[in-house]
């Protein structure tokens, strides 16, 4: 519950812990509205004592109506029939697909519309001297908030951060009540499914009068080698007090072992209503270095004490790490060359929607790392800060991006309308906020960019004058790392180029027109901003595939070659017609050392954009892993280039119509051959040719097995076989982890596979899988990554797609045990059981 507090003592937790197990008994005799009361008066308080600064989650026992209800902005509002919830929240994802939905099927077919939050709250009277903030990480759009009546402000941007300060409007020891308005009503105003509501989380901080303010520190490394890092930290303190003050700022700097590994005192007096800064400069040596590899971190905590007392206690985690990008050999991160391998993400996290989950973050990252993927760029806007936090521990280079438009729009409601009043401060809260982390290496000023086109004769633009202008902020806050634009338009006529704020060319595709990169632009660095958009269905194979399709080929007409239902193959041998297979690109952007890294379209399917196809397609098809987290063929296409583990994958099933003609494709590494038998019969010996990233087959299909062996000098590195699915027979689970902890966010993310009695996966399984989950848990999601589904991601039962589907489940606040059980009609059952701790 409490984030960066180093000093909340074990004695508070554990009385932390009674208290809420006193609640919970408590719960029997009290009525529910009575217990929320009881329950965040006890958080409250607990954390209010707990350090000069608390830092709570803020999203506990909130209610929510969907509709709009302009009175429910006054204290006295009576939301008694509203619905009880808790934050992270998404409505958009729990509502029916909706062919006519305002949104369209670019926003996934789900509707947005007006939802109302309020939260009631107590605030002790011992809290009568504090500064009381709240922080909303992001809220998708439009948010309007009011404290007991108040108003404090609205936020167009859905994807910003921002922080209203409460102090002066709060009842000390009563009762207060915040409410806030989101208006998600306005449609088409995304290209692709944004959710709607306060999905990410909320905090309340609670500060001395003597504080450090939003984010208040700026910490920068220079002069890094692995002998020695200066490190400079600038803090801004606030007095909010009517007495000057003297202050002694004291920043102790810890490494990942918790050791003190310097620390430095600065003196400085504020004047009573003001505020100052102090920067700090110290040495560390023998740094730990930030790596993709070794993600070490530090942490700099702030402590700011006033006659011998510690008014304010603030942490900042930062890494140490030097990189660069050079003109001809591209990337660099502590002298060593890497090749950023990286995937572009929209931020919905599948069935969970956009609601904001760590661990449902984390599960992303970490099978994007067994891919062999290092960066991650978070397309196209500012990401829940929970998924830089995690990049900087698991070892990500990130490429933060700020906008998909600037004053010209892409969709009638977008951003665009909001441009002249908030870019300015959306600009720089995203730079302040995200400057500390070390996984953040270029700052993206924005996505495809209208502008980026106008004014060819030279001459300045929107564009250019624009570019500029986000140019400056970035510069005046962070001086550190390079600025780039994802541009599809690829000439140095373009407007953003011209503005001589980019430096790093970032292409939008154009794979074709890597060679020539250099030729065009002599001295300029390059990267490969996002790439790829091959389209692909999880486990769908057509025939043959030794063709590369463009899909769409004319947009004005429906595709001719569609399959009815939606499904593309699974081959990477079909894209739109401004992107490339997944194999096209990856022999360019190995082939030219400057070309420092590629984000390829897309880590994940993400809903909305189901690009070529229509209704009732909803979801994208560009993901190397689908909606469900399930990964498709080409996942092991990039895990046997981008890693060092031995990777023999062979595909497809091997489920036909006796005698038909099929192609078998394998993708390997750490071997020099790979031969294929069917049924026992060599069908011949394949190595990939010159820059072939994959070796096939054309065999006729007999009922049976195939088999691949990889081999290294002759000796055996790796077989891999499919053999022919019987009759659906049985559900099996598999849980991607046992033990989860009993916090009420937690999750597990459990496989299920229909297979046959031999233990197959069948791939054409489509089973209605039924869920009972009992105990400590609940079921937050289902999902089977097809792209056309149209079944509800919150239901308690899922179609098989493929062979497979997903349950996840949450876990409870009491510990104990979550248990599973899967029933379909005709098949054999299965039960797990998820431990929470
Ligand atoms: C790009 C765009 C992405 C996505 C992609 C689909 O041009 O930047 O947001 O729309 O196309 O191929």
């Amino acid at each position: 519950m409490i984030k960066s507090n180093f000093s909340v003592s074990l004695t508070l937790i554990f009385n932390y812990t009674k208290l809420k197990t006193m609640a919970s008994n408590l719960k029997k005799l009290l009525s529910a509205t009575l217990l929320i009361a009881l329950c965040v008066t006890i958080t409250l308080t607990v954390h209010a004592q707990s350090s000069a600064r608390t830092i709570a989650l803020f999203t506990k026992d909130w209610k929510f109506y969907l509709g709009d209800d302009a009175n429910a902005k006054d204290a006295a509002y009576n939301d008694a029939s509203w619905r009880s919830l808790d934050l992270p929240h998404d409505w958009s994802i729990e509502l029916p697909f909706n062919e006519k939905s305002p949104a369209g099927t670019g926003g996934g077919a789900l509707d947005g519309g007006i939802g109302w939050y309020r939260k009631i709250f107590t605030i002790p009277a011992s809290s009568k001297d504090k500064k009381i903030f709240i922080d909303f990480d992001g809220v998708y759009r439009n948010s309007e908030v009011w404290i007991n009546g108040h108003y404090l402000g609205l936020r167009p941007y859905g994807f910003s951060s921002f922080r209203y300060e409460l102090t002066q409007y709060l009842n000390y020891g009563g009762s207060n009540i915040i409410a806030v308005k989101v208006d998600n009503s306005k449609q088409p105003n995304s290209r692709w499914y944004s959710g709607s509501g306060i999905y990410r989380n909320v905090w309340l901080v609670t500060t001395n009068n003597i504080f450090v303010g939003h984010w208040g520190t700026h910490v920068e490394t220079q002069k890094v080698s692995s002998q020695s890092a200066t490190v400079l930290i600038n803090t801004k303190i606030n007095n909010a007090g009517s007495n000057s003050a003297d202050i002694t700022v004291k920043t102790s700097i810890y490494n990942d072992a918790s050791q003190l590994v310097k620390s430095d005192e600065t003196k400085l007096s504020i004047s009573g209503d003001d505020k100052n800064e102090v920067a700090q400069k110290m040495i560390v040596t023998d740094p730990s270095l930030w790596s993709i590899e070794h993600p070490h971190l530090y942490k700099a905590v702030t402590e700011l004490i006033v006659n011998g007392k510690v008014m304010d206690e603030y942490t900042t985690n930062f890494g140490i790490r030097y990189f660069r990008f050079d003109i001809d050999k591209g990337f660099f991160l502590n002298g060593k060359h890497v090749k950023i391998w990286g995937v572009c993400d929209h931020h919905d996290l599948g069935c969970l929607g956009s609601a904001i989950n760590t661990r449902a973050l984390q599960r992303q990252l970490e099978l994007l790392k067994e891919m062999g993927i290092n960066g991650m760029r978070t397309s196209h806007n500012p990401p829940a800060p929970e998924l830089l936090d995690l990049c900087d521990k698991m070892g990500f280079i990130v490429m933060d991006e700020a906008f998909d438009m600037w004053k010209q729009g892409k969709n009638k409601y977008d951003y665009h309308l909001d441009w002249d009043a908030w870019h300015k401060k959306d600009m720089e809260d995203f730079v302040t906020r995200d400057r500390n982390h070390p996984s953040v290496i270029i700052w993206s000023i924005g996505n495809e960019i209208p502008e980026q086109w106008a004014g060819k004769d030279g001459k300045d633009t929107a564009g250019t004058v624009i570019a500029r202008e986000l140019g400056g902020i970035i510069h005046s806050l962070d001086t550190t790392r390079p600025i780039t634009s994802a541009l599809n338009d690829p000439t140095p006529k373009n407007a953003i180029f011209r503005s001589g704020m980019i430096d790093l060319f970032g292409y939008n595709y154009h794979h074709e027109q890597f060679k020539d990169f250099q030729k065009t632009y002599p001295g300029v660095k390059f990267i490969g901003t996002e790439t790829v958009s091959a389209i692909e269905t999880r486990g769908h194979y057509d025939m043959p595939s030794d063709s590369i399709r463009r899909w769409p080929t004319r947009w004005d007409k429906p595709i001719q070659s569609a399959n009815a239902d939606l499904t593309v193959s699974a081959y990477d041998n079909i894209s739109v017609p401004w992107g490339s297979t997944h194999e096209e690109t990856m022999k360019e952007f190995l082939r030219y050392p400057y070309a420092s890294g590629m984000f390829v379209w897309t880590g994940f399917d993400y809903i909305g954009e189901p690009t070529p196809y229509p209704w009732p397609a909803r979801s994208s098809y560009f993901g190397i892993i689908d909606l469900a987290g399930f990964p498709k063929d080409a996942f092991y296409l990039y895990q046997s280039v981008c890693t060092d583990k031995p990777v023999l994958h062979l595909f497809p099933h091997w489920n036909w119509a006796p005698g038909q003609t099929i192609d078998v494709w394998a993708y390997y590494n750490d071997a020099d051959e790979v031969e294929l038998f069917v049924n026992g019969k060599s069908m011949g010996v394949k190595k990939k040719q010159g820059e072939e990233l994959h070796v096939w087959w054309r065999v006729k299909y007999e009922p049976g097995e195939i088999k691949a062996i990889s081999r290294k000098n002759g000796k055996v590195v790796l077989t891999s076989e499919v053999k022919t699915a019987g009759k659906p027979a049985k559900i099996v689970l598999s849980p991607d982890r046992s033990h989860i902890k009993a916090d009420g966010d937690d999750l597990s993310f459990v496989t299920v596979k229909i297979e046959d009695a031999d233990g197959n996966l069948v791939p054409d399984a489509a089973n209605d899988v039924k869920f009972s989950v009992t105990g400590e848990g609940s079921i937050a999601g289902v999902d089977n990554g097809s792209e056309t589904s149209l079944e509800s991601f919150k239901a308690d039962h899922r179609k098989a797609f493929n062979g497979l589907c997903l349950v996840v489940v949450r876990s409870k606040e009491q510990a104990g045990k979550i248990n599973i059980t899967a029933t379909a009609d005709w098949l054999q059952g299965a039960s797990v059981v998820v431990d929470t701790k």
